[in-house]
């Protein structure tokens, strides 16, 4: 009974949270999870969904994707849910407060969000700090791998300089880290994709990683997080500049597929209401798209660079799909506001029973199998 209730409460609480304006719920969230008012989840485990991914052993693929807990707060929390990583960031090196508010908008008939919160965040320091305390904690955890995004602050200059310092803080906190360059929401962000910038962008920060990799003797996976929204080819010269990427032979080491898109798919009546908020839009009406640029980048590296596919996921189908395509771990974020963390096992169990559906035995033999 217990059991039940820890896995079902959301629907019960969710008429409360979608009372609040978006951002008060998400506040309201953050409050709970530090407060360990949110229940942990059953801890499911099954050796099929074991994932070995850039020299990482992930218990099982379901993520949650960046900026829902942007200082690392809830390490604790979030741990519980049974998560196989978290995402922690976009952290800046700077605290800034980001774009004014409203700045998260409800499009619930869609299932979908819009945000254009622009890197709001207490900054590197206290969230190195967070990252410290939890590595470094006296007590039992669960087992969970842990991301750290990173990005700059809206008064830098859109080159590496700030990557770098937020590098220096972070660096052997977490056991991987994701290089933002796809938010829609901070000026010329996503000029980082463009190929004169991106191939040299890259090697600053694989160099800057030599030296930490000297410093801490610890080789700490690096992913880069691309937008939806690159035409055609300049979505193959980013996965060509990411195959060919080498510094004293190291690489990046995975991408996640995608970050929020600033296009908007909404037809007929709704167009004008839909269309007028301004910023990044993620949920259902990304999935098909971030779907199709897993698959196109999947095709265009061979298979040879891990993609973490995130856009758009609500159930185990859409998790089986984006690892068909070919991501061998998902995140989702949208799909816990709407859903709650229930969803997380939900995902598990059902990609489980798929699984033997198809008689396949585990994760690896399906990615890039559609
Ligand atoms: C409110 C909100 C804030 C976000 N903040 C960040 C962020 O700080 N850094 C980042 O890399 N992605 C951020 N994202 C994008 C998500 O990590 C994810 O890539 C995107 O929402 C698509 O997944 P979804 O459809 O499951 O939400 C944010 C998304 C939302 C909805």
């Amino acid at each position: 009974m217990l059991s039940f209730i820890k896995n079902n409460y959301y629907p019960v609480v969710r008429p409360a949270m979608f009372a609040l304006p978006p951002e008060a719920a998400h506040n309201a969230t953050i409050f709970a999870l530090k407060n360990n008012l949110v229940p942990a989840q059953e801890q499911y485990g099954n050796e099929m969904l074991k994932v070995q991914a850039f020299g990482l052993n992930f218990k099982n693929p379901v993520g949650l994707a960046a900026g829902f807990d942007k200082n690392a707060e809830c390490l604790r929390a979030l741990s519980g849910q049974n998560f196989g990583f978290a995402e922690f960031g976009t952290t800046t090196p700077e605290p800034q407060s980001g774009n004014p508010k409203p700045r998260i908008f409800r499009l619930v008939n869609h299932k979908a969000i819009i945000n254009r919160l622009g890197f709001n965040n207490e900054g590197a320091e206290l969230f190195s700090q967070k990252l410290r305390e939890w590595r470094y904690a006296n007590t039992t955890k669960p087992e969970i791998i842990i991301g750290a995004n990173i990005g700059k602050n809206a008064k830098s200059t859109t080159d590496a300089a700030d990557y770098l310092k937020c590098m220096d803080k972070v660096y052997g906190l977490s056991d991987y880290i994701t290089i933002n360059i796809s938010s829609p929401n901070t000026a010329n962000l996503r000029d980082l994709h463009n190929e004169d910038m991106l191939g040299a962008f890259i090697s600053e920060l694989l160099q800057k990683r030599e030296e930490l990799i000297a410093k801490k003797d610890v080789k700490v996976p690096m992913l880069l997080k691309i937008s939806p929204d690159l035409k055609d080819a300049e979505f193959e010269k980013v996965a060509e500049i990411v195959l060919n990427s080498n510094v004293n032979g190291n690489k990046i080491d995975g991408v996640i597929l995608t970050n929020t898109t600033i296009k908007r798919n909404f037809a007929g009546e709704e167009a004008f209401a839909e269309n007028k908020y301004q910023g990044g839009l993620s949920g259902k009406p990304l999935f098909k798209k971030s779907t199709a640029q897993i698959k196109r980048f999947y095709e265009l590296t061979n298979g040879k660079v891990p993609i973490i596919g995130v856009g758009g996921i609500f159930s185990a189908e859409d998790a089986y799909a984006k690892i068909q395509a070919g991501a061998c771990l998902v995140q989702a974020y949208t799909g816990f506001v709407y859903k709650g963390f229930g969803l997380v096992n939900q995902i598990n169990k059902g990609l489980v029973a798929l699984m033997q559906r198809d008689g396949v035995k585990n994760i690896s033999e399906l990615v890039g199998r559609g």
